[in-house]
């Protein structure tokens, strides 16, 4: 098959200094990244199935309603997916698109293995190119004969972006405006609405995204000896107005003492460990948010609602 993997071998992250320095953090936080072993992969993609949470489903058909529209601002050059998510997103810009090639940035080397696989069978004529890296700590894409004098669309779907907090999401796309060397990129992006509404896209009925926070702890409880009880800690998915985010949480149930990563942590009846934030970004912050970047908003595709948005990013001169 038409699959070539090129391993940067990414730094193994030291999830003992990672952890040591969320717990001292006040209040405490996680990085969300954390969330996705196996099990929580798996969680994860469960939440993209919950009524309550139309994000993924939404950008999906956004995706397939506009791609010819977006193909033909796009124009021709290879395309370059930041993390490699849900292959039903970058399938139909594939189809028609038709680029050359395929480019493909993950962490995880057997991730990429999987997903291009998949897509090859569907896009023969598209070299698939997987690059197993940490893409924050690159500063241009391999050499390589398929990327070589070839334009660079990128593409950065699942308002991903919204993991990060302000600083970190300005440093990513400046990152990404760097790796596309002059190219443009497409940006999906969820938005505000409704708080009641968004709270249970984070904390569904059926308990999925509950589920998926306290995972966290059964994790941490395997990769670094921890004596976490789950069901010790409550779930909870707060919209914050202000910071226009919804902050997801574990909250300890009484006052109680864990061993975690060598050390014995002390938590408060009702304190706090954050999981994850995720930001959600209007049309006029998204385009502030670009404008500190490095990038201009051209154009954007949006659904009835005006709930999700799919941004085309310029350099802006
Ligand atoms: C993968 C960051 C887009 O913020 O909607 C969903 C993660 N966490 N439910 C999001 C998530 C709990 C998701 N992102």
């Amino acid at each position: 098959m038409n699959i070539e993997l090129i391993d940067l071998q990414p730094a193994v992250a030291d999830l003992v200094q990672l952890v040591w320095d969320g717990l001292q953090h006040q209040p405490r936080q996680l990085p969300a990244w954390l969330l996705y072993d196996a099990e929580g992969s798996r969680l994860f993609s469960q939440i993209c199935e919950q009524p309550e949470y139309s994000l993924t489903r939404t950008e999906i058909a956004l995706l397939e309603k506009h791609a010819d529209d977006i193909a033909n601002t796009a124009g021709s050059g290879v395309v370059v997916e930041f993390g490699i998510g849900n292959a039903r997103k970058v399938d139909p810009l594939l189809a028609k698109i038709q680029p050359p090639a395929f480019v493909a940035l993950d962490i995880s080397r057997s991730a990429l293995e999987q997903s291009l696989a998949g897509l090859a069978t569907s896009h023969p004529s598209t070299a698939m190119v997987g690059i197993c890296c940490d893409h924050s700590s690159l500063t241009d894409l391999p050499d390589h004969p398929r990327l070589n004098g070839q334009r660079r669309i990128g593409f950065f779907p699942g308002s991903s972006l919204g993991n990060f907090l302000h600083d970190d999401a300005v440093r990513v796309l400046r990152q990404f405006r760097q790796l596309l060397a002059g190219g443009p990129l497409l940006l999906g992006l969820d938005q505000p609405r409704d708080p009641i509404a968004l709270e249970a896209a984070y904390d569904d009925a059926a308990g999925v995204s509950a589920a998926f926070a306290r995972n966290l702890l059964c994790r941490l409880n395997k990769d670094l000896q921890g004596t976490i009880d789950p069901q010790q800690f409550q779930y909870q998915a707060t919209w914050q107005d202000a910071e226009q985010r919804i902050e997801m949480a574990l909250v300890s149930a009484c006052e109680q003492t864990i061993d975690l990563a060598g050390e014995t942590w002390t938590f408060q009846a009702n304190e706090r460990m954050i999981t994850e934030h995720s930001v959600k970004y209007s049309p006029a912050a998204a385009a502030d948010l670009a404008a500190q970047s490095g990038w201009c908003i051209k154009q954007r595709w949006h659904d009835c609602d005006d709930s999700f948005s799919l941004h085309w990013l310029e350099p802006a001169d």
